[in-house]
C-alpha cells in the first residue's frame, strides 16, 4: 500500500486512481495523519505521496505534514504543493513565481534520477502553480527544469525523497504515469498485487469473516454498484443473502425482467421482487414539482423496504454498494442543495442493521473490473448511471401511465440507437426526456398533435460537470426518424445542447 496525503488539490483522487491502475493499492488520507498513525494502521506501507493543493507553504494556515513522516525511512514523492512542502521542511526557499505557470510546459531532464530513466530528456508536462522552489535543499539535486521554473523536479536519492513541480497524474504529462510507475516499483519496491482477481478473493474472505453464518439483506437496483456488491456477498455466503428488488414502475423498459433473469435466473440468487408499481403511481398522481417527486419516491422506497423486509425474516446485516468516492466526498459536501438525490437501495436511518460494504475502497472503474471478474454481463457492468427516482424525473409535469409508456419506448430507442452507432462507451449518459409539451405536426397528410421527445446525451467523467455530446448528424437523424416512427404519440424530436453547468444532466 501507498498513502497519498491530501493537501486539497483538484487532482488528488486521480493520483490515487493512477497508482491503483499500476496495480498498487493506494488510499487518500487527511494531511493531518501522523507518522505514528501510519505505522500502526499500515504495517505494509511502502511509500508516501504528498499531493498538490491550493495553499502557499509560507501562507498562514497552510497545511503541514507531521515532521516525523520524514523520519519513517519510507520513500516520499511530493507533487506540486507536495514538493514545495518538502522543500520548505528542509529549509529551502519557496516563493511566488513572477509568472503563474498553467498548462503544458516542456521540461529538460538532467542527471540520472531513477524517476526519469529511459525517457526523453525533453518532455511535455502539465503545470499548475503560482509558487516555486527557488533552490533545492541541502542534499537534494535538481532533476529537471523549465525556462521559468528552475526546479521542476528534485530528489535526494539517499533518503528516497523525490518531488516534481508538475502533475504527473494528468494525461498531458506524457511520461507522468511512467514516473509514478518508477517511483512505485523502482523506489518503493512495490509488488503490484492489486488486481481485480485479488480484490474479489480478499473481499469474499472479508465478508465471510464479518458475517459468519448470519443473514444479510441487500437492496438490489440493477445498477452497477448494488449488482456487484450483491454478487460478491452471494459468493461469500450463498443463500444466507436475500436481495430485494423494488419495482416502482419508474424503471426503463424491460428492466425489471432483465434484473430478475440475471440475478435469480443466471446467478441463482435469492431475489424477492416487490411489485409496487401502482402504489408509486398513486402517490405521484398529479405531482408536478421535481423536489416533491423526489421526496415522495425516496420516502416511499424506504417504507416499502421496511415493510417488506420484516416479512422476509430477521437480518443482522444490510449490504450496500457504497463506493470509495462516496466515502471521501461525504463530509465535504457543504454546497447548496440543487436536487435531493435518492439512492434507491439507500439505508433507512433508524433500521437496526450492521453494514456490509464490500466496495467502499473502490473507484467506479474498479467496481466494473470486479464485476467482470465475477462474471457479470457487460450490459450491467457498463450500465450508464440511472437516477434513483428513475423516469419520474424525466417526465416533466405530472406522471401518468400513458406518459411513462411513451418515455420507456423512447428511452429504449435512444439507448438502442446509440449502442448501434457505437457511441455508447464514449457518452457518459444518453436518454430521452418527455417535456410536458405537445405540438402540431403532419404525418401522412394528416394533422397530428402529439408529444415532443428531448434527447439528452452528455460526456462527463464524474457527473459533476458535463458537456453535451457531439453526436454526429447522421446518428441524430436516425434517432429522430426512429423516435417518431416507433414511439406512439410522438411527432417531434429536439436535442438538448446545454452543458452542466448551467443546466444539470437530468431535467428535474
Ligand atoms: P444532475 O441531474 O444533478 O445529475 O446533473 C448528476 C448525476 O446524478 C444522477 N442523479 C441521481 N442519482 N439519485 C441517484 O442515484 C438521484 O436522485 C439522482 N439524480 C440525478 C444523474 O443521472 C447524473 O448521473
Amino acid at each position: 500500500i501507498v498513502i497519498v496525503l491530501d493537501f486539497g488539490g483538484q487532482y488528488n483522487q486521480l493520483i490515487t486512481r493512477r497508482i491503483r491502475e499500476l496495480n498498487v493499492y493506494a488510499e487518500l488520507l487527511s494531511p493531518k495523519t501522523t507518522a505514528a498513525e501510519l505505522k500502526e494502521k499500515y504495517p505494509n506501507l511502502k511509500g508516501i505521496i504528498f499531493s498538490g493543493g491550493p495553499n502557499s507553504v509560507y501562507g498562514e494556515g497552510a497545511p503541514k505534514v507531521d515532521p516525523a513522516v520524514f523520519e519513517m525511512g519510507l520513500p516520499i514523492f511530493g507533487i506540486c504543493y507536495g514538493m514545495q512542502l518538502m522543500a520548505d521542511h528542509f529549509e529551502a526557499k519557496v516563493e511566488r513565481a513572477d509568472i503563474r505557470e498553467y498548462g503544458k510546459a516542456m521540461i529538460d531532464v538532467t542527471g540520472d534520477s531513477p524517476m526519469f530513466r529511459e525517457q526523453p530528456v525533453s518532455q511535455q508536462v502539465w503545470m499548475s502553480h503560482t509558487d516555486k522552489v527557488v533552490a533545492v535543499p541541502a542534499g537534494f539535486t535538481v532533476n529537471a527544469s523549465t525556462e521559468t521554473c528552475p526546479v521542476a523536479a528534485m530528489s535526494d536519492a539517499s533518503r528516497k525523497f523525490y518531488a516534481v513541480q508538475y502533475h504527473p497524474e494528468v494525461n498531458h504529462s506524457l511520461y507522468g504515469q511512467e514516473q509514478l510507475r518508477r517511483f512505485l516499483y523502482d523506489v518503493c519496491e512495490c509488488e503490484g498485487t492489486w488486481t481485480s482477481a485479488n480484490f474479489v478473493e480478499d473481499a469474499i474472505a472479508k465478508i465471510k469473516e464479518q458475517v459468519g453464518d448470519k443473514k444479510v439483506l441487500c437492496a438490489l437496483s440493477g445498477g452497477v454498484d448494488s449488482s456487484v456488491a450483491a454478487v460478491l456477498v452471494h459468493r461469500a455466503i450463498g443463500d444466507n443473502l436475500t436481495c430485494m428488488f423494488v419495482d416502482h414502475g419508474l424503471l426503463r423498459k424491460n428492466e425489471a425482467e432483465q434484473v430478475m433473469e440475471m440475478f435469480a435466473g443466471e446467478f441463482k440468487m435469492n431475489v424477492v421482487k416487490v411489485d409496487v408499481r401502482d402504489r408509486f403511481l398513486g402517490r405521484l398522481e398529479g405531482v408536478t414539482d421535481p423536489e416533491r417527486k423526489r421526496k415522495i419516491i425516496g420516502e416511499e422506497f424506504i417504507r416499502v423496504f421496511e415493510e417488506e423486509s420484516k416479512s422476509l425474516g430477521h437480518f443482522d446485516f444490510l449490504a450496500q454498494g457504497t463506493l470509495y468516492t462516496d466515502i471521501i466526498e461525504s463530509g465535504t459536501a457543504t454546497a447548496a442543495t440543487i436536487k435531493s438525490h435518492h439512492n434507491v437501495g439507500g439505508l433507512p436511518e433508524d433500521m437496526q442493521f450492521q453494514l456490509v460494504e464490500p466496495l467502499n475502497t473502490l473507484f467506479k472503474d474498479e467496481v466494473r473490473a470486479a464485476g467482470t471478474e465475477l462474471g457479470i454481463k457487460d450490459e450491467i457492468v457498463w450500465r450508464q448511471p440511472f437516477p434513483g427516482p428513475g423516469l419520474a424525473i424525466r417526465i416533466i409535469g405530472d406522471i401518468t401511465k400513458e406518459k411513462l409508456e411513451i418515455l420507456q419506448d423512447a428511452d429504449f430507442v435512444v439507448r438502442d440507437e446509440i449502442r448501434r452507432s457505437g457511441l455508447d462507451k464514449e457518452i457518459w449518459q444518453y436518454f430521452a426526456v418527455l417535456p410536458d409539451i405537445r405540438s402540431v405536426g403532419v404525418m401522412g397528410d394528416e394533422r397530428t398533435y402529439a408529444y415532443t421527445i428531448a434527447i439528452r446525451a452528455v460526456t462527463s467523467s464524474d457527473g459533476m460537470t458535463a458537456d453535451w455530446a457531439r453526436i454526429p448528424y447522421d446518428a441524430l437523424e436516425r434517432l429522430s426518424t426512429r423516435l417518431v416512427n416507433e414511439v406512439k404519440d410522438v411527432n417531434r424530436v429536439v436535442y438538448d445542447i446545454t452543458s452542466k453547468p448551467p443546466a444539470t444532466i437530468e431535467w428535474e
